[in-house]
């Protein structure tokens, strides 16, 4: 089965074929897309629906897209759907450096991250919700991963998403418990 992957995120791709490697994945590139995807709403899965049903309505090729966040309790959920651009600008670095200073005051540092996949497929909408909990730590830890992954630490564990390889964070991460769901609606539908 062909599906076009809505998103232009290195890491995203890995990770969402790395976990769905049955799927014939066509890129954005290969259908011609080189727009910018529309995510201009104020919750995570609007905009999740926004960029796979833009590729519909002006591809018209059956596609999935991923908007995911971080959501911090002691911040009342920031930064949510603000999460690529927290600091003003899409860079993961100043992201960070603003979150951690935002959180110095604060002795709770629980976090979730939470996925919100969208599938458009022969022209119906389904989507897909994961999350996993856990909390932000002080200071970077590794150097694998991306966004904030460096200082956000699952429950039960002790190392960051950026020591663990992709296979760890693929077991137990926010887009491989949406991508699960996904594989079994997938499975009873379409193989
Ligand atoms: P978007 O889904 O492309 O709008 O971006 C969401 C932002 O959330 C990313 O730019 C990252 O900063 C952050 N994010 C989403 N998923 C992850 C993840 O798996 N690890 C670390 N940061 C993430």
């Amino acid at each position: 089965m062909k599906i076009c992957l809505a998103t232009r995120n290195a890491h995203k791709i890995e990770e969402i074929t790395h976990q769905l490697p049955k799927i014939e994945w066509v890129s954005l590139d290969e259908i011609e897309c080189e727009e910018e995807l529309p995510e201009t709403s104020t919750t995570i899965a609007e905009n999740s629906a926004q960029k796979a049903l833009f590729i519909w309505n002006n591809y018209h090729e059956n596609c999935l897209s991923d908007d995911s966040g971080l959501e911090v309790e002691a911040l009342d959920g920031e930064p949510g759907v603000d999460s690529a651009h927290y600091s003003g600008e899409r860079d993961s670095e100043k992201n960070i450096d603003l979150l951690l200073n935002n959180l110095f005051i604060f002795e709770n540092k629980k976090a979730r991250f939470v996925t919100i996949l969208t599938l458009v497929i022969d022209g119906k909408t389904h989507q897909f919700e994961g999350e996993i909990k856990g909390k932000i730590i002080n200071e970077r830890k590794g150097k694998n991963g991306f966004g904030y992954d460096s200082v956000f630490v699952p429950d039960n564990y002790t190392t960051t998403f950026a020591e663990m390889t992709l296979e760890q964070k693929n077991a137990l991460s926010h887009r491989s418990n949406a991508l699960k769901k996904l594989q079994i609606f997938l499975q009873n539908n379409y193989f």
